[in-house]
């Protein structure tokens, strides 16, 4: 079976990775979550004190990037590679409400993207990859052979989202997840450099009404006719 590149791109808590990992694993693809390498360099910026409530110190990010190395090693006994931030594992710290709060903003530095853009497209040398993000369809592999937009309602995303850190007993309350998806949604769609659209080739799935199998069972349908 020929190998292709997957593009997924979408709105915050659509399912991706969880799809795009299950994708992988049937597949034996390669998977990469470009949006783990953005909450690593906003996780860089928290710690160095360059981004907090108050301000965005963009310029000492932007001349610190050089610092930053990341990198996925794959663990078999979670089936996906983690991503690692100057050689430690950062897969669960990058996941906090609090860097979510700040990653659109670190985002949306042309310097950073065009950083991690580099990278991605590195990955992507190999084909058997799937990369979730907001801009792989359209920026980082425009001629993916396939490409999905995916979708939900905001109330669904930001329910998803709320149980899944949760369940990480993350003190959370539902308003202030759902006003991150919302703000998030805003800073995406609207940032100069590669906003959040749909690629003219990509194909839309609204997932507030479809199971994970039904989602798998459609894209696995989508890859095969690639194939
Ligand atoms: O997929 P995620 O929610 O973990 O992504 C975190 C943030 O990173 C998201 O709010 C926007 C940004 N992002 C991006 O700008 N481009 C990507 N390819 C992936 C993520």
């Amino acid at each position: 079976m020929k190998k292709i590149t997957i593009a997924i791109d979408g709105f915050s808590s659509t399912g991706k990775s969880t799809l795009a990992k299950s994708l992988a694993k049937q597949l034996g693809y390669v998977y990469i979550d470009s949006g783990a390498m953005y909450r690593a360099v906003t996780l860089f910026a928290m710690r160095k004190k360059m981004i907090d409530k108050e301000c965005f110190k963009k310029e000492d990010l932007i001349n610190s990037l050089e610092q930053i190395e990341l990198n996925f090693q794959y663990n078999a006994a979670k089936g996906f590679a983690e991503i690692y931030l100057n050689q430690e594992n950062v897969e669960e710290v990058i996941r906090t409400l609090e860097v979510s709060k700040f990653v659109s903003q670190v985002a949306e530095v042309p310097e950073v993207r065009r950083k991690l853009v580099e990278q991605q497209q590195n990955f992507g040398k190999l084909k058997g990859v799937i990369m979730d993000g907001r801009d792989i369809g359209t920026v980082v592999f425009p001629d993916a052979e396939l490409k999905i937009f995916m979708t939900a309602s905001p109330e669904i995303r930001a329910e998803r989202r709320f149980k899944e850190l949760k369940e990480k007993n993350a003190s959370v309350d539902y308003d202030e997840v759902f006003r991150n998806v919302i703000e998030r949604d805003q800073i995406d769609t609207s940032r100069k450099d590669s906003p959040l659209i749909k690629a003219e080739d990509a194909i839309e799935i609204d997932n507030s009404d479809l199971s994970r199998v039904e989602q798998f069972d459609l894209i696995m349908k989508l890859v095969t006719e690639r194939t």
